[in-house]
């Protein structure tokens, strides 16, 4: 019956909390295989075998949270903090738009250090160098205001993923300083302002059980976002989580074949942590649904400074390394990376 919720769930694009909860605790590797087989088709329909791909940009690795998974959270005293200036992120969007990138995501841990006129001056500086790029912000937790004036500066889209839509689990995943009320009202005031929003949660992270997952695909549904990231949970060496189990491989590829279910014209990454976690990651992701990957480009001497899990990929390689990279891996599985912003496209009924 399992198969019959795969079935509903793509030609309704919705199920109940009981359903969702049956579809992620009782499926086979056979249920998984099919709803990666639709997923892959509703991604063909809607995509061809196209991927799009984003430039990567951390710019800095200091945050104020300590968040209990993240490698850069503020206790973590072993980590060699850094800043990029906007003369180096500006050398990195050059960089990228050589490679191809029309898109750019700067993204960082919650730095009070850069104030909303910084960010201002520094999103003004790349839409203005980069006119035909789209920005795409991922810096966290923000008053409305701020998110006022970064989108009219330019931005285009944000991230800022919910990280699980259970408040009991939010807490466990959290210090009390930050609230999952906090963090879904940062979701709907940035719709308001009219970016494109991706959101997302890590699979297998401690305590997560097939109720709380049940409930962010509830969640996502009701956000409608344009992009949805996932990636396994791994642990960072230096965090309270250090001895809890990675995420499931498996798993992670049949959550993004039901994402494209049930979102079938929405952006979804292939995640660095997908690829971490397994050498063919992010194929297996494309192959199960998803349309999106982000290589990094941030300059190679900060790559390893931004560690939010243990062994993370590419941070040995320079940013034409991992274009090339990709653009073969993409090829072997008979798809290519295309040099275009990749907006989101509402309503899409092909
Ligand atoms: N394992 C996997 N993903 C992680 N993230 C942070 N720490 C980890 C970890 N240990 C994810 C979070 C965050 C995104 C930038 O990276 O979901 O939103
Ligand atoms: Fe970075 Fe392959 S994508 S080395």
């Amino acid at each position: 019956y399992v198969k019959g919720l795969i079935d509903k769930l793509s030609m309704e694009r919705l199920l109940s909390k009981e359903e969702f909860i049956s579809l992620l605790k009782d499926y086979s590797e056979e249920d998984a295989k099919y709803s990666k087989e639709i997923a892959r088709q509703i991604a063909g329909k809607y995509f061809e075998n196209q991927v799009y791909t984003r430039g990567l940009i951390e710019f800095t690795n200091y945050c104020k949270n300590d968040c209990y998974y993240c490698g850069i959270r503020r206790s973590n005293t072993n980590v060699t903090r850094y800043r990029l200036t906007k003369e180096d992120i500006l050398n990195c969007c050059e960089q990228g738009y050589t490679l191809g990138f029309r898109t750019f995501v700067l993204q960082g841990g919650e730095d009070t250090k850069y104030s909303d006129r910084d960010m201002v001056e520094i999103i003004t500086a790349i839409k203005q160098g980069y006119p035909d790029c789209a920005l795409t912000l991922s810096l966290g937790e923000k008053s409305f205001e701020a998110y006022e004036m970064y989108k009219k500066a330019g931005a285009d889209r944000y991230l800022l993923r919910h990280e699980t839509a259970n408040e009991e689990h939010y807490k466990q995943l959290h210090p009390s300083s930050l609230s999952l009320h906090n963090r879904k009202q940062c979701l709907w005031n940035l719709k308001k302002l009219g970016y494109q929003v991706g959101t997302g949660f890590m699979v297998g992270s401690p305590y997560q059980t097939a109720e709380a997952l049940a409930e962010d695909f509830l969640f996502i549904k009701e956000l409608s976002p344009a992009m949805v990231g996932i990636g396994p949970f791994l642990p960072h060496h230096d965090t309270p989580f250090k001895d809890f189990e990675k995420g499931s491989y498996e798993l992670t590829l049949y959550l993004i074949s039901l994402l494209r279910l049930m979102l079938p014209n929405a952006l979804l990454p292939a995640t660095t942590a997908l690829g971490t976690i397994h050498p063919l990651g992010r194929e297996a992701g494309i192959q199960a649904g998803a349309n999106v990957v982000m290589p990094n480009l941030s300059p190679v001497r900060v790559r390893k400074q931004y560690e939010l899990y243990d062994n993370k990929i590419c941070t040995g390689d320079e940013a034409a390394e991992c274009k090339m990279c990709l653009q073969s891996r993409m090829r072997k599985i008979g798809y290519e990376i295309v040099t275009a912003r990749g907006d989101f496209v509402p309503f899409l009924e092909a």
